[in-house]
């Protein structure tokens, strides 16, 4: 049984003070939803400040990309190495707003997805179609495209730990949401597409939905067979919308 893993991505968003206040209040609602899985990306510059408030926490940490290097001569970078002692778990690889906005193609992602590995954190791994190709029945393509990169590099035996969250581009921060449905049938295909390597691991791979989850739409996407989870951007930065996302997921 896949355990529903919830998490937060702030993005560029956060201050000393919203960091504290917004960690404050999501530690009694994570806690009364045991079963499960909360995570939370702030920026880089907040993990220690975060680690610290979540000591007493079931709450994860993770960061919102990596580096392809450990270390070196790479400017304004941070590496997964770092993040070890931050107590990070998981780490966002391929997101659209990189893929996009830092030109990172499929060989950058996956090299990064390696990294992260190497470090032994978790890789989350994000795939999805632009509105263009949703809209030129792309999308089956476009996601096994994505994930056939990670794989041919690092093997399909690299995705037993890691997770894969699902975003159509033109779901993310547009309010659209994809239906219930719509979403289904693709995480079913990608489930499908990793099933015909090793069954086993796309049995047991938490694959994530992401764009414009709220509070209202967490429970039809969560009913779904395969939709084991949420990777949230705005409503992560709400905390009673998060917290309505997390009792959705119990
Ligand atoms: P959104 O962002 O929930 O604001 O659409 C999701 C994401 O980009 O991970």
């Amino acid at each position: 049984m896949r355990q529903t893993l919830v998490m937060g991505n702030w993005k560029l968003n956060g201050s000393k003070a919203m960091v504290s206040e917004l960690i404050g209040a999501l530690k009694a609602p994570a806690a009364a939803h045991p079963t499960v899985s909360v995570a939370i990306c702030p920026p880089v510059l907040f993990l220690d400040q975060a680690q610290q408030l979540l000591a007493d926490s079931a709450i994860a940490l993770g960061a919102q990309d990596a580096d392809l290097h450990s270390s070196g001569a790479f400017t304004g970078e941070n590496s997964a190495v770092m993040y070890q002692e931050f107590g990070v778990r998981y780490v966002l690889v391929g997101h659209s707003e990189r893929r996009t906005l830092h030109q990172e193609d499929d060989a950058t992602v996956a090299a990064k997805f390696a990294a992260i590995q190497a470090a032994n954190l978790v890789p989350v791994l994000c795939i999805g179609e632009t509105l263009a190709q949703f809209e030129a029945n792309e999308t089956q393509a476009v996601v096994e495209r994505q994930l056939a990169a990670v794989i041919e590099s690092n093997g399909i035996n690299a995705l037993a730990k890691a997770v894969i969250a699902y975003e159509p581009v033109w779901a993310i921060g547009t309010g659209k949401t994809a239906t219930p449905e719509i979403a289904q049938t693709v995480h079913s295909q990608i489930r499908q597409f990793l099933a015909k390597q090793d069954a086993d691991i796309a049995a047991k791979v938490q694959i994530l939905y992401g764009g414009s989850v709220n509070g209202a739409s967490a429970a039809g996407l969560f009913a779904m067979a395969d939709i084991d989870g949420a990777l949230v951007g705005g409503a992560a930065l709400k905390a009673d919308e998060f917290a309505a996302i997390i009792s959705a997921g119990a």
